[in-house]
C-alpha cells in the first residue's frame, strides 16, 4: 500500500488541529506508517472563510458526497458535531466501505452500536478515541489493556469546559459567565455549550466508557444527570473554607446487581487527586477486581491534544488497511439492558 487518500469532514477546532497536525508531522507520520497520508478533501458550510491553518483551497468543498461518495477516498474523519447530520454521513461513508474516524460522542452514545454493527458488516473500522477525555487514551485502555479485569467502578472528571469553569471560579474569582466565554474562546466548548454546563457532554462520556467497562448498552436516559449552571462562586468560596473542592464528575459503578450511571457537581476533600484535576484537564479512576486502582490524566479538550488521537486513531486505521484487517468492534454488548441481578453478581 503506497498511499491513502483522507477526506475531512469539519474545519473547526479538531478539524483545525488534525490538518495542522497532518501537514506539521507528515514526513514522521509517513514513515512511521510506510505510506503517504494524501488529505484529499475537507467539506466546508463556507469555502471563502478565513483558515487559522494554510490549506490549498482546491481541497475545500461543501460538497459532502465529493467525499462519501468518491471512490479514491480510503478513509473518513467526521469532526461536524451534532447527531443526525453526522449519522447519516458515518453511514453513508461505512456502506461506501469507507473506514471511518469520529470525536463525536453525542453521535456515538447514541448511535455507536448500531454504527459499529454497520462497520461489522461492511468490513471496515470506526475509531472514535477523541469521542472521551480528548488526548487521553481511555477507550483503548478499557477495551485493550485493561480488558481481562472485571471493572467494578469508574468515577472521573470528563468534562474540559465544566472543569475550566469551575477551576477559574476557585482559583481567579472569575464569574461564571466570564469563565464560559473564556472556555469557548479556547474551543473547549460544544458549538451549544448548554450540554457541557448542564452535564449531558459528561454523561455521553460515561455511557461510551460504561458501554465499554461493562459491555451493556447503558442508554443516556439511564444516567442521572446535574449540570454546573446551579453551582455558584459563594458554594466554591464555602467549600473551600471547609477544605473542599467543588467538580462535576461521573461516575458508573456496578450497584445492587445493575450499573448505576451519574453526573453531578461533587464535593470533593482537598486532597482527593481528582480536586487538583485543574482547567481543562480530565482525570478518569478505573477500579478493577484484580488489579485495583489506575487512574488516566490529561488534557480533556482542545485543539491539539483531540487531534493527537484523531490522527492516532487514523495510524491504527492505516495499519489495519496494510495488514488487511479489518473491523475494530469495541462496542458490542454481550449482555442485556437489565440484566438480571444474578448474572451481575456473578461477575463480581
Ligand atoms: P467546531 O464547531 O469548532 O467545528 C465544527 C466544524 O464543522 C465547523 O468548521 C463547521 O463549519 C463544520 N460543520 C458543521 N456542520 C457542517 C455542515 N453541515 N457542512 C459542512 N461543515 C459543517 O467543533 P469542534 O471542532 O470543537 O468539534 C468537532 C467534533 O469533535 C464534535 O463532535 C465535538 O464534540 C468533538 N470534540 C471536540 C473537542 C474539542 O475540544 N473541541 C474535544 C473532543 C471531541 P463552520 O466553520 O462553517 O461553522
Ligand atoms: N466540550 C468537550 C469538553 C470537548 O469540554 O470536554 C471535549 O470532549
Amino acid at each position: 500500500m503506497d498511499k491513502v487518500s483522507i477526506g475531512l469532514l469539519g474545519f473547526g477546532t479538531v478539524g483545525t488541529g488534525v490538518v495542522r497536525l497532518l501537514t506539521k508531522e507528515r514526513e514522521r507520520l509517513e514513515e512511521r506508517t510506510g505510506c503517504a497520508i494524501q488529505l484529499e478533501k475537507v467539506l466546508v458550510r463556507n469555502k471563502n472563510r478565513p483558515r487559522k491553518v494554510l490549506i490549498d483551497s482546491r481541497k475545500l468543498t461543501t460538497d459532502v458526497y465529493e467525499i462519501l461518495d468518491n471512490p479514491g477516498i480510503d478513509i473518513v474523519i467526521e469532526l461536524i458535531g451534532g447527531v443526525d447530520r453526522a449519522y447519516r454521513y458515518i453511514l453513508r461513508a461505512l456502506k461506501n466501505k469507507k473506514n471511518v474516524i469520529t470525536a463525536n460522542k453525542d453521535l456515538m452514545a447514541e448511535y455507536g452500536e448500531e454504527l459499529l454493527l454497520e462497520a461489522k458488516k461492511n468490513r471496515c473500522d470506526l475509531y472514535y478515541e477523541a469521542s472521551v477525555a480528548g488526548g487521553i487514551p481511555i477507550l483503548r485502555a478499557l477495551t485493550d489493556s485493561l480488558a481481562a479485569d472485571r471493572i467494578q467502578k469508574m468515577i472521573g472528571i470528563v468534562n474540559g469546559t465544566t472543569n475550566y469553569i469551575l477551576s477559574k471560579m476557585s482559583h481567579e474569582g472569575l464569574s461564571y459567565e466570564k469563565s464560559l466565554v473564556s472556555a469557548q474562546r479556547l474551543g473547549f466548548a460544544e458549538a451549544d455549550p448548554t450540554s457541557d454546563v448542564e452535564g449531558l457532554d459528561a454523561a455521553r462520556k460515561m455511557v461510551i466508557l460504561s458501554h465499554l467497562a461493562y459491555s451493556i448498552p447503558v442508554k443516556m436516559e439511564d444516567v442521572k444527570i446535574k449540570g454546573i449552571t446551579d453551582v455558584t462562586r459563594e458554594d466554591i468560596v464555602y467549600a473551600q473554607k471547609l477544605g473542599y473542592t467543588i467538580k462535576l464528575v461521573g461516575i458508573a459503578e456496578v450497584s445492587n446487581g445493575d450499573i448505576d450511571v451519574r453526573v453531578e457537581p461533587t464535593l470533593l476533600p482537598n486532597g482527593h487527586p481528582l480536586a487538583s484535576v485543574e482547567n481543562e484537564n480530565n482525570a478518569i479512576y478505573v477500579y478493577g477486581s484484580l488489579l485495583g486502582e489506575t487512574m488516566f490524566y490529561g488534557p480533556g479538550a482542545g485543539e491539539g491534544p483531540t487531534a493527537i488521537s484523531v490522527v492516532s486513531d487514523l495510524l491504527s486505521v492505516i495499519r489495519n488497511m496494510a495488514l488487511g484487517v479489518t473491523g475494530h468492534h469495541i462496542f458490542m454488548p454481550k449482555k442485556e439492558m437489565h440484566p438480571k441481578k444474578d448474572s451481575l453478581i456473578e461477575s463480581q
